[in-house]
């Protein structure tokens, strides 16, 4: 029997970080955690969405895992406690650096089914139906998680099983839900009714409140299934069955084949030198490989730190190398398996220089005038998590099911939500998808393709030694969030709570605007606005996570925008 829920949240903001020994000895269950917004350690160091997720890793670090197995288990347990995005019913991607120093990629993004084509979000007349690429059955790309977790797997020491358990335990136990857990259900209850034919748990008449348990029956069954059979649990055999049988009840496309056809891809990580740093990320099909070496080369022999933090003059450098990096994105960027991609000739010196050059110094840039050179905003709801261990292991990894709560359809009987990323295809050239972006010929759709990402997991190493994890969610901002707190760390000196906390922006070409936190500088604002520019105030953009390694100290940091919790011992 469970225990009887009893909520004690504490949400605070340390101002300096607890002792790792605190964290050790703290008891957390499902019914009573804390957030914690910092941890200092020695020995390893977690930071997600969910502190119940963070807490499953460091147990894991602490009972011998490696970053790796940490990571899985995080992953596992996200899946439960932060269904808006953490999934099995989505994708991702993983950059991780291991002690022996292999740089790993790993890409489980989702695919096009194999019945997918060029025009299916256009009705007869041409035009898009983006309430079809973004909402229900037709919206969801083959998911991609699971093939993930055991790809991860093969650098990991402990045995799936045990990795996995935590999420079981929370999924058919229940564990209670916090604020804004309580407000993201409560804005989705009529989706949830509208797009599915037996009702999910998410559903809760009367409105669901902070404290109330969440028990999740179906996916516990779902997880030990994985548990029992593997990668074949979720892509072959009874949960593969309850996805059709979705899809057929919804007139969704997705079929027994497309699922056991999924097959992870092991990329080469997009390695970039940046001053006397490494930067190892994730190349194509994420756009964040390619245009976080953009923007941060354009800025690199520039003085920023002279400029100041947040002065106009370096949000204008940085807003202009947003812009051109978001204009080459929207045409050049796609799965280069299905899609020839100039990547080395957008990322040259000489293409870079040539870019800049269009930059005219305190004058804002028109989109108007700044095509790609010759040669998308989503919804938000992606999760990020770090993981370092002290060995010298690091795993960046950043998974999503697009939308919050994706295409709000749950797979009935296997308790797990879909993802609506093919909505991050191009749906029509000019067609703003559901972030604003738009794309062109080379993010198309066909069958079997990956849909163009944001997602951005990013490790910088200074002499083959990891110093920096990072990562977000955020749709199209993710890239520009992570090349912000890359130049407030790197360049600015920032503590990795100010890279973390302080007010963002994003500039993404089209639409023409500056997009900004509501705490950005006024004065900025203002000396912006001066310069030409339309600033936009919009809500938090993205939720940062940071570990940050200096020698033996280990120091991570979950964004102060959500319920993100970093832990370590
Ligand atoms: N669905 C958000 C991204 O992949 O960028």
């Amino acid at each position: 029997m469970s225990p009887k829920p009893v909520l004690s949240f504490l949400f605070y903001l340390f101002s300096g970080a607890l002792p790792c020994s605190v964290h050790a000895q703290t008891v957390n269950s499902p019914y009573s955690y804390q957030v914690r917004k910092r941890v200092e350690c020695t020995h390893g160091a977690v930071v997600s969405a969910h502190p119940l997720a963070s807490r499953t890793g460091a147990v894991i670090l602490q009972q011998g895992g490696n970053a790796l197995d940490a990571a899985i288990a995080t992953q596992l347990a996200l899946a439960v406690v932060y269904p808006g995005a953490g999934n099995i019913g989505g994708g991702g991607f993983m950059v991780a650096h291991l002690a022996n120093q292999k740089n790993i990629a790993l890409d489980f993004r989702e695919k096009a089914p194999a019945a997918a084509t060029r025009d299916m979000y256009l009705d007869s007349a041409g035009n898009p139906r983006t309430d079809l690429s973004q909402n229900g059955h037709l919206a969801a790309g083959v998911p991609g998680t699971i093939a993930g977790l055991f790809a991860e797997l093969k650098y990991a020491k402990l045995p799936f099983a045990k990795l996995v358990q935590p999420a079981i335990d929370l999924a058919e136990n229940g564990f209670v839900i916090t604020e804004a857990e309580a407000r993201n259900l409560n804005n989705t209850q009529d989706a949830f009714k509208k797009y599915n034919t037996v009702t999910p748990v998410f559903v809760k008449e009367g409105g669901w409140k902070a404290g109330d348990t969440l028990v999740q029956k179906d996916l516990a069954r779902t997880l030990r299934l994985i548990r029992d059979k593997g990668a074949k649990g979720f892509y072959e055999g009874e949960t593969a069955r309850l996805i059709t049988a979705e899809m057929e009840r919804g007139k969704g496309i997705i079929t027994a084949a497309d699922l056991k056809n999924y097959e992870v891809k092991e990329r080469e990580p997009s390695v970039f030198a940046y001053k006397n740093f490494q930067i190892v990320t994730m190349p194509l099909p994420s756009s964040g490989g390619v245009i976080l070496q953009q923007m941060m080369k354009m800025v690199e022999d520039e003085p920023l730190k002279a400029y100041g933090f947040e002065s106009a003059k370096s949000v204008h450098l940085m807003t202009e190398v947003e812009r051109l990096a978001y204009a080459d994105r929207a045409k050049y960027l796609g799965d280069r398996d299905y899609y020839s991609v100039p990547v080395k000739t957008l990322t040259s010196k000489a293409y870079l220089q040539q870019r800049k050059a269009l930059i005219e110094p305190d004058k804002a840039g028109s989109s108007k005038d700044i095509q790609a050179g010759t040669i998308s905003p989503a919804s938000e709801e992606t999760t990020h998590l770090d993981v370092y261990d002290g060995e010298g292991n690091a795993v960046s990894i950043t998974t999503t099911l697009n939308g919050g709560y994706g295409n709000r359809v749950v797979v009935a009987g296997a308790g797990f939500l879909l993802n609506n990323e093919m909505d991050d295809f191009s749906i029509k050239p000019g067609v703003p998808n559901m972030y604003g972006a738009v794309g062109a010929e080379a993010n198309a759709i066909a069958p079997g393709k990956r849909m163009l990402s944001s997602m951005t997991p990013t490790l910088v190493l200074d002499r083959g030694k990891v110093v920096l994890v990072v990562g977000t969610p955020g749709g199209t901002t993710i890239t520009t969030s992570v090349f912000q707190t890359l130049v407030d760390l790197l360049e600015f000196g920032l503590s990795v709570e100010d890279a973390v906390n302080k007010p963002k922006f994003h500039h993404q070409w089209l639409p023409d605007e500056v997009y900004v936190e509501p705490a950005f500088p006024a004065d900025t604002r203002e000396e912006l606005k001066k310069m030409g520019y339309t600033i936009t105030q919009r809500g938090s953009i993205g939720r940062t996570e940071v570990i940050k390694v200096s020698g033996n100290q280990i120091e991570a940091v979950g964004d102060g925008r959500g319920d993100d919790t970093a832990e370590g011992y």
